[in-house]
């Protein structure tokens, strides 16, 4: 195992009816930016829920947070920041208002020029404005990590920021939320979540038994309640195990001690920014041919997840490897996601170089947990993935 040090001072509140204690996790005198997406909070009753609990508070707010968080509307929010002294801010939504927030969370304290920079050097944040979630997605872990990933539409870049400060003071997960999620959505935080443990899990062996089992019984509870929650999102028992298995996935926890990859991220991030494909599809997309590419080198823990995840107890090394990505691109299928870029997009010609391109420039050039994936190897899984 690795050496690691590990804090998560986040505080979870889980469970039905949740919502009552939000006004007992906020400073009696602070003032509350409310922060929201494109208006599903007003259709399901959260947004109701939110208001009432807060009653007591001085709120203002600001809605219309996209999916993928755009630079651009988020700055409209930090001039409502100054300008209402505002002293605590509320993300109410998936992973995107979280992010949102994140990002205003450091940018309100930020005292260089251009809060883009957070972004662009990236600078690590060590404090931010307090803030607190009431998570509506199970997906992305937001509401209990401190990363965030912040799109720019005029450049197409979609780019991560974080640092210890970014931690969400307190998150409310009511895993009844779920009845009011789109399938849709519900499949992409299936896979996403799913990702997020392959990306800490899918590397070399560390000799880290504890952590494989944390992660395999993340891999497990997905694979068994997932399909259960998009058949019945009121089947509560699924629910709040899909819930909190993302949260698990990643609040930071499986990551100790281990190797992790996260190459399928950085260039799904880059199908996103060029594309708008959903984040979790782009993994999909990427995934299987990443770990395919990249077979030698991950066989082992491949097989292991083939055969303690999937069952497969019969063949050899590379036969139980082999089946542990076959499993996966049948899992995203059983899920309706598809894992090939050209279901998503006509206009695929050409964007493996230019994808390569855009890491190259960025200097990304050390993929992967043995940071030997360079441009050329992510120009040619781009290409597999087509
Ligand atoms: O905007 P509204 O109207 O709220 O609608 C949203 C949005 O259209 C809708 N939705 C959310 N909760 C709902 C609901 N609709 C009905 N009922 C509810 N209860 O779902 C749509 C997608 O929301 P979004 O927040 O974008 O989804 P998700 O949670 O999957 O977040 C994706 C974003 O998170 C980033 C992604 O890159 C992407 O920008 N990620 C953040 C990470 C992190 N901070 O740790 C890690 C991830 O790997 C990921 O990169
Ligand atoms: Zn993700």
């Amino acid at each position: 195992m690795l050496n690691f040090d590990f804090k998560n001072p986040t505080k979870i509140i889980f469970g039905k009816g949740q919502m009552a204690v939000l006004p007992k996790e906020i400073p009696a005198d602070a003032k509350i930016l409310l922060l929201y997406g494109g208006g599903s909070i007003k259709k399901n009753g959260i947004y109701e829920q939110v208001k009432e609990a807060l009653s007591d508070f001085e709120v203002v707010e600001f809605g219309g947070i996209p999916a993928n968080p755009e630079y651009q509307v988020l700055l409209k929010a930090l001039e409502i920041i100054k300008s209402e002294k505002i002293t605590f801010l509320l993300a109410v939504g998936g992973g995107s208002v979280i992010d949102g927030t994140k990002f205003l969370s450091s940018a309100a304290l930020y005292e260089g020029e251009d809060p883009w920079e957070i972004l662009k050097k990236p600078i690590r944040t060590f404090v931010g404005m307090p803030f607190g979630c009431v998570l509506t997605l199970p997906a992305t872990g937001s509401e209990m990590n401190s990363g965030a990933v912040i799109t720019r539409a005029d450049s197409k870049e979609k780019l991560g920021m974080g640092g210890p400060g970014l931690f969400p003071q307190f998150s409310i997960l009511d895993p009844e939320v779920i009845q009011s999620i789109p399938v849709r959505q519900l499949e992409n935080g299936i896979v996403d979540a799913f990702n997020h443990v392959l990306e800490q899990y899918i590397t070399f062996p560390a000799g880290a038994s504890l952590q494989d089992r944390f992660a395999e019984s993340i891999l497990q509870t997905l694979i068994e309640v997932g399909p259960k929650v998009i058949e019945n999102p009121s089947d509560y028992a699924a629910a709040s195990n899909f819930m909190w298995s993302c949260t698990m996935a990643l609040n930071g926890l499986i990551q100790k001690g281990v190797p992790t990859d996260w190459a399928v991220h950085a260039i799904g991030h880059e199908l996103t920014a060029l594309f708008g494909i959903d984040h979790a599809r782009t993994l999909a997309i990427i995934g299987p041919n990443h770990y395919q590419y990249n077979f030698e080198a991950k066989k082992e823990k491949l097989a292991q997840y083939a055969e303690r995840v999937w069952g497969i107890s019969n063949g050899s090394v590379e036969e139980k490897a082999q089946a542990g990505i076959d499993k996966t691109k049948s899992f995203y299928t059983q899920l309706n996601v598809s894992y090939k870029l050209s279901d998503y997009t006509a206009d695929y010609n050409g964007v493996a170089t230019t994808i390569a391109n855009r890491l190259d420039a960025r200097g990304w050039v050390k993929l992967g947990e043995n940071k030997n994936i360079t441009p050329k190897d992510v120009e040619k899984i781009v290409e597999m993935s087509y």
